[in-house]
């Protein structure tokens, strides 16, 4: 037979158990899984759309230029899958068979030729000689801008050949301590022949260059790497 005490005991340890098994209730939900497993990416991790950024016919002569801004999608070990990060970029037209002294192969014959940072194309009865890189500054990674030569020498601490007289041109110059690239001569990044070569100022290299290609009239950016 159950005696009173028993009783008062197990009345009392109710309150009790109800309260550890609400309290552990609450903590179930966080056991269960909250996405499914990941899919494991392929090696080739760059899913960049192409982006078409303009046409030969507006860069109608030497040190033209387009600024576009290239859409980089990588794939990423989360539930979102991907990251998209925003390159912006320029192409310039140099003139023909200055770059090509250092930078050969780089003629294309086909839609589906693409070339790396510089490329040569024939179009209705022109050769254009075109360099795309990014707008990165190689050495803290600020932005920069395409400079007339009298911005250049006036206010980034350059004033060399490439800035004077009438053969004075455009140079890439950067607000954030100065460096300087000269888009129609050739340096060196990551072992590989680059145009943007370091004119003035700390940056180390070239700015890295988009792979872009010619259809046509049309110019494409491919991807950046
Ligand atoms: S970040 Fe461009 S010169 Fe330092």
């Amino acid at each position: 037979m159950i005696d009173r005490r028993t009783i008062v005991k197990g009345a009392l340890a109710l309150p009790l158990l109800a309260a550890a098994g609400g309290l552990t209730a609450s903590f179930l939900p966080f056991l269960k899984p909250t996405q499914g497993v990941l899919e494991i990416p392929k090696p080739d991790q760059n899913e960049s759309k192409e982006l078409q950024i303009g046409l030969l016919s507006d860069l109608k002569q030497p040190f033209d230029s387009i600024s576009f801004e290239f859409l980089l999608e990588t794939k990423e070990y989360t539930e979102r899958g991907k990251q998209v990060t925003r390159v912006p970029g320029y192409v310039v037209r140099v003139p023909n068979g200055v770059v090509d002294k250092e930078i050969t192969g780089a003629k294309v014959t086909s839609a589906a030729d693409i070339k790396k940072g510089y490329l040569v194309v024939d179009h209705a009865g022109e050769t254009f000689s075109l360099v795309a890189i990014s707008r990165i500054c190689a050495h803290l990674g600020c932005i920069f801008e395409y400079h007339t030569p009298d911005e250049v020498c006036k206010s980034f601490n350059y004033c060399g050949e490439a800035v004077k007289g009438k053969d004075g041109h455009s140079l890439f110059s950067c607000p954030c301590h100065l460096s300087v690239y000269n888009p129609v001569l050739v340096g060196e990044g990551n072992g590989v022949k680059l145009p943007g070569l370091v004119v003035s100022g700390p940056a180390p290299r070239p700015p890295f260059p988009f792979d872009f290609r010619v259809d046509g009239d049309k110019i494409v950016i491919k991807s950046y790497t």
